[in-house]
């Protein structure tokens, strides 16, 4: 059946709008709220073994298994190589005995993922792919698929089904720590509980719509945007600085915070936003630091925060939107959903085609 629009203006509109139930409806799906443990189906690796894993994809689905880069690592001490397949798949990596990938795909047909999901393969690796259609060439190709349960995504630029992307990747990496008896029970149980709060926050979150839009009226004024997080935020200023660039067609890029010093502090000024994502939590005093130095430099820090952090940043922040208070884990998730109402928001005032902006295709079937 053919998905309408409903009440929205835009697809893209619509989907954002979907995120607490795709939320819930994916972690329902791997997680037991009852017992607080992660149910994942039959992989086709043993998590508990395997030396290495690689993660491969495109675009934003790269970018939501960068985030799960940090999370294996962190929470299974598992070795990641992270790489977009359209360079993975020409850099004859040398791929380890008994490895394996995880690939990350909304649509299962990209080409370049297709291509990197063969390599690997060839290169004797078991390969999971993270897909948003069970019916796609790259779950069919797979040797085991682990799905998002998204709903059709119709706007070009990926929302619900990157945070779902997220959703899994998180619970992925619990499992992985489990197997190899890293994270306790306790340290599940606390993690699960964690993603069992995200679809309500991320309905919190959308509540920020007009605050967002206050932002997106700035915003859509500059040439030039900076993106900035730390850790496992880094992925996500990122992807805010991709969907910007997709529908709004303002530059944007997304750095690490820590990494500004070594040369994009040079292009601050006043004309350039800093939007800055910055949880309260381990890594806080670092990256509200960072904003402190490009603030000190002229730079219009645009932030947001938790209420932790809503005191220090205001100090020099020119605009701080709290967002709920999430444990550190699950803040990647919920800060995906500003950074692409915030895009969103910029595009409908530029009054460019939010659903189908130009030179983009939804899938990329073509190398
Ligand atoms: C996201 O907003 C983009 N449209 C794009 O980066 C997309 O994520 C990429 O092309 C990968 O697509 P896929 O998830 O269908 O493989």
């Amino acid at each position: 059946a053919a998905v309408g629009k409903g009440n929205y203006r835009h697809f893209m509109e619509k989907e954002l709008h979907e995120h607490p139930a795709v939320l819930g409806d994916t972690l329902r799906q791997y997680l037991d709220p009852k017992t607080l443990e992660v149910r994942l189906p039959r992989l086709p690796f043993d998590p508990g073994r395997v030396p290495r894993l690689t993660i491969s994809a495109c675009g934003s689905a790269f970018l939501a298994g960068a985030v799960g880069r940090y999370w294996i690592e962190e929470l299974a001490r598992l070795p990641v190589d992270a790489d977009v397949a359209s360079e993975l798949r020409y850099r004859n990596p040398p791929l380890q005995e008994g490895g394996a990938a995880i690939l990350v795909s909304q649509s299962g047909e990209t080409a370049d993922t297709m291509a990197a999901l063969r390599l690997l393969r060839e290169g004797g690796q078991k390969v999971l792919s993270v897909v948003n259609v069970p019916e796609s060439s790259m779950a069919r190709e797979s040797d085991g698929a682990v799905l998002t349960v998204a709903g059709p995504e119709i706007g070009v630029a990926s929302t619900k089904a990157f945070t779902a992307q997220l959703a899994v990747m998180a619970c992925l990496a619990i499992g992985f720590g489990r197997a190899r008896r890293e994270l306790t029970t306790l340290d599940e149980g606390r993690l699960t509980q964690a993603l069992l709060e995200v679809p309500s926050h991320a309905a919190e979150i959308l509540e920020k719509d007009a605050q967002i839009r206050e932002l997106a009226a700035e915003v859509a004024k500059a040439r030039d945007v900076l993106f900035l997080g730390r850790g496992s935020l880094t992925p996500i200023a990122f992807e805010g600085a991709l969907k910007l660039k997709e529908i709004s067609y303002i530059h944007a890029e997304g750095y690490a915070a820590g990494e500004m010093k070594h040369g994009p502090i040079a292009l601050i000024d006043s004309n350039v936003p800093v939007i800055a994502l910055c949880p309260s939590g381990p890594l806080f005093e670092k990256t509200a630091s960072n904003l402190q130095e490009a603030a000190a430099r002229g730079g219009r820090i645009m932030a947001f925060t938790d209420a932790d952090g809503v005191g220090p940043l205001s100090r020099f922040a020119e605009r701080v939107i709290e967002l709920p208070k999430a444990s550190a884990f699950a803040a990647p998730i919920l800060y995906a959903i500003p950074v692409q109402l915030l895009a969103y928001h910029v595009a409908v005032l530029k009054g460019t085609d939010v659903d189908q902006p130009r030179n983009l295709a939804k899938s990329v079937t073509v190398e």
